[in-house]
């Protein structure tokens, strides 16, 4: 084991975990059991530094078996669930909108969580790359930055958003200063379009990286909601800068 918290059990409403490939295991603690070997790669000598290290933390995560065996489709499932857990904001028959979706872990939970087909709630998801539906999801391939990006959202939602789940993040080009900027062009567009589209009391939750929020951000953030936190779930890792910043409470 890592000294990690294990994963901890799927959202309270979860059953099955909808286009997973088995079915989500909601026991109390769900995850690993039990100590784990550390697993080395046998290859190393093949690979680069890096991708041994990538390679042997991904064996080594429990995060990541956890996922496998429980049908998600990313260990970034486990953040939303913990996020949640703590702040109780996913609801059945919300609209959700999903950004920087793939491979689907969030959108299964939120899916889960807000059961659009018993409810006639709504579970909108974008990703500029490819993704396996989720039931009872919408996915739209589309780079968010894109201009029509907002217009194919709000269309698909079909009215104000209770809620605005943002995990997007560009692929790291390694250059401290610009990767920041990169993040927050992309935090900052998030937010814009959410105070576009959230109806009054909703949430807006975002992925942020380095010392939090940005001051001008946070300031707008805190004017335009009644409660404003920054998380680090336990599934985030702990040598990463990530961390999640969100507002309740939207005031329209
Ligand atoms: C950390 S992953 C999201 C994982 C997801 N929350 C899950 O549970 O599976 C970040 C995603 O953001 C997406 N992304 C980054 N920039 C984007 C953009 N401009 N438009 C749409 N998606 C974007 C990436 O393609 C990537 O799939």
């Amino acid at each position: 084991m890592t000294g990690k918290k294990p994963p901890k059990a799927v959202g309270k409403n979860a059953r099955t975990i909808k286009g997973g490939a088995s079915a989500a295991g909601g026991g109390k603690g769900g995850g690993p059991r039990g100590a784990q070997k550390t697993v080395r790669v046998k290859t190393r000598e093949k690979r680069s530094i890096s991708s041994s290290r990538w390679l042997e933390r991904q064996l080594n995560d429990p995060y990541v078996a956890a996922a496998k065996s429980e049908g998600f489709r990313s260990r970034a499932a486990y953040k939303l669930i913990q996020i949640n857990e703590e702040l109780d904001f996913l609801r059945p028959g919300q609209r959700v909108i999903n950004l920087g979706a793939a491979p689907g872990g969030w959108t299964q939970i939120a899916v889960d969580i807000v059961q659009p087909g018993r409810t006639g709630g709504k579970v909108v998801a974008i990703d500029y790359l490819e993704m396996v539906d989720v039931p009872e999801s919408t996915f739209i391939q589309l780079d968010f930055m894109d201009n029509d990006a907002p217009q194919r959202l709000m269309e698909a939602i079909g009215g104000a958003a209770d809620v605005v789940l943002s995990d997007m993040a560009p692929p790291t080009m390694g250059h401290r200063k610009t990767d920041h900027l990169r993040v927050m062009g992309l935090v900052e567009a998030a937010y814009e379009f959410a105070v576009e589209i959230l109806s009054p009391g909703g949430v807006f939750l975002s992925k942020v990286f380095m010392g939090g929020t940005e001051k001008d951000l946070l300031n707008a953030l805190k004017k335009d909601f009644s409660k404003v936190k920054h998380i680090k779930p336990h599934a985030s890792r702990a040598d990463s800068s990530e961390m999640y910043v969100v507002g309740m409470g939207f005031r329209s």
